[in-house]
């Protein structure tokens, strides 16, 4: 299983380009299986969790074609990769591939709109908190489709002549059901107007590619979308956004290490909420052309309280990262997890390096602290495992990080990324 060893103490300075956002790949790829004809994605990341969905799409019936990557001037790849579904070969998404990342119940939507019927396995994927999937049962059911859970799988039947728009409030923000819904709604007969939908900025690219693709879906990135289903959907060509979460993770380490890096291909509006945040750390951070710059001051990190909040507010994602930035403040902090339980699990391994946490229900109290000491720690989920990244690259020695695996799974050619600014960071493949 590979590692990543970590010298900290240097300071980033240089150019990281930013990667196609993983949690809009994902949605925008599954919407393939919405048309017989070929969708196109341009600027999709290299991650394990794409190549997870591609093997998952393809067991559906999808078509994938992946355009060679091709290194541009700052560093950056772009991949296009087209995707066309002529006919949904099966309609069952199997517990082996379901399990290994959550988002691939997403599929639960489009084939129930396309072909009338899901079967599911529940999902899987980041070990935080219980992630019930209660908002997509009563979201599809409120389109008429009758959704029964039998032996850890979730079977799906459209009324005769499809889904039914409908008017549905959803009792919590949620992401995932909210792509869901937009999905199903684009095929169903009539109006669907869904109140309490997730405004993330992923949510939006979603909606744009499905208008693209001859759907008529206004509001998204507001509270209340509106959905006039359509017979059909055709194909369209997309470029995925940038990942607000991969930019405000290296902005955070610029951040805690000190230097200068541009973040290029990326857009400052997209995370203003953790931008403030980082800025009120002592960071200085601008939009320039291209992207965002982000001037660190290294050792003189002020203490900020964050809490969680779905966009846009605080996003979970950069969570763990901010509690890293915060173990070296000049001061006391808090952060506050709303979003999902069990989401601390970086703490005992930030505290290896030497951070001094506390908790107590869902929030933390960071004590900060001068000095870093690198050790052995272990990633324990996606964000988490790039949280000890950042405490290592500050850290004075060597951190070495074991299951890197999950960091895999969202961020696309770390190590490499990271060296090109002047940190030492190698990949150990044993
Ligand atoms: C997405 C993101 C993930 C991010 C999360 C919150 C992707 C691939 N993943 O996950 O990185 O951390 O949004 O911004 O885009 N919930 C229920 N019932 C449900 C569904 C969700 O109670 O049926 C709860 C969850 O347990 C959680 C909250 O709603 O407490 C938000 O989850 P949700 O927005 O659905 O997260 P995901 O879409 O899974």
């Amino acid at each position: 299983m590979d590692r990543i060893r970590i010298v900290g103490g240097n300071a980033l300075n240089g150019i990281i380009p930013i990667s196609g956002a993983k949690n809009a790949a994902l949605p925008l790829m599954i919407a393939s299986l919405l048309t017989s004809d070929t969708l196109t994605l341009e600027n999709v990341p290299h991650l394990a969790d794409v190549e997870g969905l591609i093997r998952i799409l393809g067991n559906h019936g999808v078509d994938i074609a992946v355009n060679g990557r091709r290194e541009h001037q700052d560093g950056s790849y772009s991949r296009t990769v087209h995707f066309t579904c002529r006919t949904v070969a099966d309609t069952t998404a199997p517990y082996e591939l379901v399990s290994k990342m959550r988002a691939s119940f997403w599929v639960i939507g489009p084939l129930l709109a396309r072909e009338g019927q899901a079967r599911v396995s529940l999902p899987g994927g980041c070990a935080i908190g219980t992630r019930p999937v209660d908002l997509f049962i009563e979201g599809l059911t409120a389109l008429g489709a009758e959704m029964e859970i039998d032996g850890g799988y979730i079977n799906a039947k459209a009324p005769k002549g499809g889904l039914i728009g409908a008017r549905y409030t959803f009792p919590k923000v949620s992401v995932g059901a909210t792509h869901v819904m937009l999905m199903a709604a684009s095929l169903a007969r009539g109006t669907t107007v869904i109140g309490n939908a997730a405004r993330e900025p992923e949510v939006v690219d979603l909606a744009n590619c499905l208008n693209a693709m001859g759907a008529k879906i206004s509001g998204a990135g507001t509270s209340t979308i509106t959905i006039e289903g359509v017979t059909s959907l055709s194909g369209a060509r997309h470029r995925v956004l940038p990942d607000r979460i991969e930019t405000g993770t290296y902005a955070m380490a610029v951040a805690m290490t000190g230097g200068d890096v541009t973040l290029s291909g990326t857009d400052i509006t997209l995370l203003d909420t953790a931008i403030e945040a980082i800025r009120r750390a002592g960071a200085e951070v601008s939009a320039v052309e291209g992207g965002i710059r982000v001037i660190g001051h290294g050792d003189q990190i002020r203490p900020v309280d964050i809490v969680t909040e779905p966009f846009p507010g605080f996003p979970t994602d950069l969570q763990a990262q901010f509690m890293g930035l915060m173990t070296r403040a000049n001061g006391v902090s808090h952060v506050t997890e709303t979003i999902f339980e069990n989401r601390f699990m970086h703490v005992q391994e930030l505290a290896r390096l030497g951070a001094k946490i506390t908790l107590s229900g869902q929030t933390a109290r960071i004590e900060g602290v001068t000095r870093l000491r690198g050790a052995p720690v272990m990633a324990t989920d996606l964000r988490a495992s790039v949280s000890l990244v950042i405490g290592g690259l500050a850290a004075e020695g060597e951190t070495m990080v074991s299951r890197v695996y999950h960091l895999d799974r969202g961020f696309e050619r770390l190590e490499e990324k990271l060296t090109r600014c002047g940190a030492i960071v190698e990949r150990i493949s044993d």
